[in-house]
C-alpha cells in the first residue's frame, strides 16, 4: 500500500530515529513509502484569502502542490514530530494550515471522501518530563489535520522526557513499541 511518512523536526534527532524504525518496517513489508519533511520544503503559510472556498484548490503555488496528492492518496500516514511550545514545529503547522483547501473540499464542497479505511500513526517526542499538556495539544492539532484529510482512525505514541538528540535510544522498549505499532498500522481491517 501507499504510505506517507512525515517528519516534523528540523534536526536529525529523536523523532527521526523513531520514524526511521517505522519506515524500516514498511520497507520490510515492501510497501510504497514516500518520506517528506516540511522543514526541507518551500511551504508558505495560509493567507486566509478564502480563495479555496469555492474550488477546493489553494491559490498559492509552492511545494504543497506535490504534497496534496500524497495526503489524498496514501492509505497510511505516519507522522513523527517533536513537541515545540506545547504544540508542533511551525514548519509542520504550515503544511497543516495549507490543508484549509481540503477542509473546504471535504466539509463544504463535499467532494473529498475516501472510501478506503485509511489510518495514521502519530509519534510525538517531548523534552519535558511532566509535559503531558504538550502531547495533548500537539495531538489535538494533528487530529484536526487527520480528520480534514479524511483519516478517521489514528494511534498516538507520546514519549516525554527525551530532550537531547538520540536520547530516545536509552529506552530500547520505545523502538520495540514503534515496531509493533507500525506492524499493527499496516494490517488490513
Ligand atoms: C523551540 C523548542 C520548543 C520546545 N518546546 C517543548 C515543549 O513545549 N514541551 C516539551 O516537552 N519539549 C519541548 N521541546 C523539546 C523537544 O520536544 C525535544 O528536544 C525533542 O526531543 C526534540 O525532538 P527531535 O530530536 O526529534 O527534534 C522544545 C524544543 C525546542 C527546540
Amino acid at each position: 500500500m501507499k504510505i506517507l511518512a512525515i517528519h516534523g523536526s528540523p534536526r536529525i534527532g529523536n523523532s527521526k530515529i523513531l520514524l526511521d524504525e517505522a519506515v524500516r518496517i514498511c520497507n520490510l513489508k515492501k510497501h510504497e513509502i514516500k518520506q517528506i519533511n516540511p522543514c526541507e520544503l518551500n511551504i508558505s503559510g495560509c493567507n486566509a484569502c478564502n480563495g479555496c472556498s469555492t474550488t477546493g484548490v489553494c491559490v498559492i503555488r509552492d511545494d504543497m502542490d506535490k504534497i496534496y496528492p500524497l495526503l489524498k492518496d496514501s492509505q497510511r500516514i505516519i507522522i513523527a514530530s517533536p513537541i515545540f511550545f506545547f504544540s508542533i514545529p511551525a514548519q509542520l503547522k504550515l503544511l497543516i494550515d495549507r490543508c484549509q483547501c481540503l477542509w473546504y473540499e471535504k466539509y463544504v464542497l463535499k467532494r473529498f471522501n475516501s472510501n478506503e479505511s485509511r489510518k495514521a500513526l502519530v509519534i510525538l517526542v517531548g523534552g519535558m518530563k511532566k509535559g503531558e499538556i504538550g502531547a495533548t495539544c500537539a495531538e489535538a492539532t494533528i487530529k484536526a489535520f487527520l480528520r480534514t484529510i479524511d483519516i478517521k482512525t489514528h494511534k498516538t505514541l507520546s514519549y516525554l522526557g527525551y530532550d537531547n538528540a538520540g536520547e530516545i535510544l536509552k529506552t530500547p522498549s520505545i523502538l520495540k513499541e514503534v515496531t509493533a505499532e507500525t506492524e499493527e498500522l499496516l494490517k488490513d481491517d
